[in-house]
C-alpha cells in the first residue's frame, strides 16, 4: 500500500535559517520541493547546489514559480519579517498553504491582515514557533497540569550571542526577535491567555547592540498567573539554555524545566523524585516525532492532510505577536499595556491601511479583533 503523496513545496528565503530549513525539506520523505525562491538568484542556486538539488527551479516570487506549472501545494516563508506579509499573501492567493517563519508579520495590525487573507483564501497560515515542539517542554506542561491552580511562572534568559546583521541595529533585539519564542511557550505551558504586561528593557554599557539587549517583563495571566521573563542576549557567564530556565508554582507544589533536559516537580511533602500525575490537555497539539523545525513542519503537513487546526494557526498565534508589541509598548511607555488594547488598536491600523478590498470586507465582517480571532477558526 502506497501512502499519501508528497506535499509539493516552494521554499521562499534562501539565508541563514533558509538554508537550514532547505536541508530539512529535501530529508523528509513527506516533503517534496519544487522550487526555491530569493531576490538572490545565485544565493538561491548556491543554496540548492550546497543540498544536492541544483536541478530544482528559482525564481525571485512565488507567482513566476507557480506561472511555469511547478504545481506547488504549499509555501515555506523564510524571508526577513519585513517581507513576510508580502510574500505569504501573495502565496495565500496563488491557492498555497502557507508555513511561515516566526514572526508571521513584524507587526500585530499586518498580522490581522494575514488571518483575515487566510480566511478569504481558505488556505492555511501556521506560524512556525519552533520552540513549542521540545519533547521536554511537553512533559513539562503535562507536569504543570498536576501542579493544580497555578499562580506564578517565570524564565530567566541569559545568553551572549554575537549575530552581526539585523538584530543588532534593532530598537529592541532581544523583544522583538527572541522573546516571541518564551512568550508563546508560556501561553502553550500554562494553557492560558495572557491579559496585560509592564515591561522594562535596558542596554548595558558594555553590549554589542545598538538597542536594548536585556528585558524584564511582567505578564498578567488569565486566572491572575503572574508570568515574569528576564532576558539578556548580552550576558557572558552561567548562560542559560536557548529556551532558558522555567519555574511554574501551583497549590500542588513546583515544576522547573532547565529548557533542555527532563523537567522535575516537587511539592511541601513529596519526594523530590515523586511525578505530578501528567496529563494532556485538551488543547494540545499533536506529538510531534521531530523537534523544533521538524515539528513544526511534521504539524503543518497533518493539518493540509487531516483538516486539523494546528498549534501555530495563524489566528492564535496572533496573541504570542501581540504579547511581543505589548511588552515593547509598555517599555516605550513605561505603563502597563492590555493585550487586548493592542489588538483592539491594531485591528483599527489593519482596517486603515488594508489595500485589497477582500481582505478589508473580511476584516471588517469581524466587527472587533478579538471577535475575529476566536470566530476565525
Ligand atoms: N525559529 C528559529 O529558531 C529562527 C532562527 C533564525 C531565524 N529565524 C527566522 O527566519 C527568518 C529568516 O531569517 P534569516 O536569519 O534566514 O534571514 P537572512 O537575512 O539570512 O535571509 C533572508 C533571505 O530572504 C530573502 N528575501 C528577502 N525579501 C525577500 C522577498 N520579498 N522575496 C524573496 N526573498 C526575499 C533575502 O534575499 C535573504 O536571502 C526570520 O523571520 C527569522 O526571524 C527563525
Amino acid at each position: 500500500m502506497t501512502g499519501p503523496a508528497p506535499i509539493r513545496m516552494i521554499q521562499v528565503g534562501a539565508g541563514g535559517m533558509g538554508q537550514v530549513w532547505l536541508e530539512l525539506l529535501t530529508q523528509t520523505a513527506d516533503v517534496e520541493l519544487v522550487g526555491l525562491v530569493d531576490l538572490d538568484l545565485d544565493l538561491a542556486k548556491r543554496a540548492l547546489a550546497a543540498v544536492g538539488k541544483a536541478s530544482v527551479p528559482v525564481a525571485t516570487s512565488v507567482s513566476e514559480l507557480q506561472s511555469s506549472n511547478v504545481g506547488a501545494d504549499a509555501v515555506i516563508n523564510v524571508t526577513i519579517p519585513a517581507a513576510h506579509h508580502s510574500v505569504t499573501t501573495e502565496a495565500l492567493f496563488q491557492g498555497l498553504h502557507v508555513l511561515s517563519e516566526k514572526p508571521v508579520a513584524p507587526t500585530v495590525s499586518s498580522a490581522l491582515s494575514l488571518a483575515a487573507a487566510s480566511e478569504v483564501s481558505g488556505r492555511l497560515l501556521m506560524t512556525s514557533q519552533s520552540r513549542r515542539y521540545y519533547a521536554t517542554l511537553r512533559n513539562f506542561r503535562e507536569l504543570i497540569v498536576g501542579l493544580g491552580t497555578l499562580g506564578m511562572a517565570s524564565t530567566e534568559f541569559s545568553l551572549a550571542p554575537r549575530f552581526g546583521g539585523f538584530r543588532d541595529e534593532m530598537a529592541h533585539p532581544l523583544l522583538v526577535d527572541m522573546a516571541i519564542h518564551p512568550f508563546d511557550a508560556a501561553r502553550y505551558a500554562l494553557g492560558a491567555n495572557p491579559v496585560s504586561v509592564l515591561c522594562e528593557s535596558s542596554n548595558p554599557p558594555w553590549s554589542w547592540y545598538a538597542g536594548d539587549a536585556v528585558a524584564t517583563a511582567i505578564f498578567e495571566f488569565e486566572g491572575g498567573i503572574r508570568y515574569v521573563y528576564n532576558g539578556s542576549w548580552c550576558s557572558d557567564g552561567f548562560q542559560t539554555s536557548w529556551n532558558g530556565s522555567w519555574r511554574v508554582t501551583g497549590e500542588k507544589g513546583t515544576a522547573v524545566w532547565d529548557g533542555e533536559s527532563s523537567p522535575s516537580w516537587e511539592s511541601g511533602e513529596a519526594a523530590v523524585d515523586d511525578p505530578a500525575t501528567p496529563m494532556e490537555r485538551a488543547d494540545d497539539h499533536e506529538a510531534t516525532s521531530g523537534e523544533t523545525i521538524a515539528g513544526a513542519l511534521e504539524e503543518f503537513i497533518d493539518a493540509i492532510r487531516t483538516g486539523r487546526t494546528p498549534s501555530g494557526e495563524v489566528h492564535s498565534n496572533i496573541i504570542s505577536l501581540a504579547m511581543v508589541e505589548a511588552a515593547v509598548l509598555s517599555a516605550e511607555s513605561g505603563t502597563r499595556v492590555r493585550i487586548d488594547d493592542v489588538l483592539e488598536s491594531s485591528y483599527k491600523t489593519a482596517l486603515e491601511v488594508e489595500k485589497s478590498e477582500e481582505v478589508r470586507a473580511r476584516l471588517e465582517s469581524w466587527g472587533s479583533a478579538s471577535r475575529g480571532l476566536h470566530q476565525g477558526h
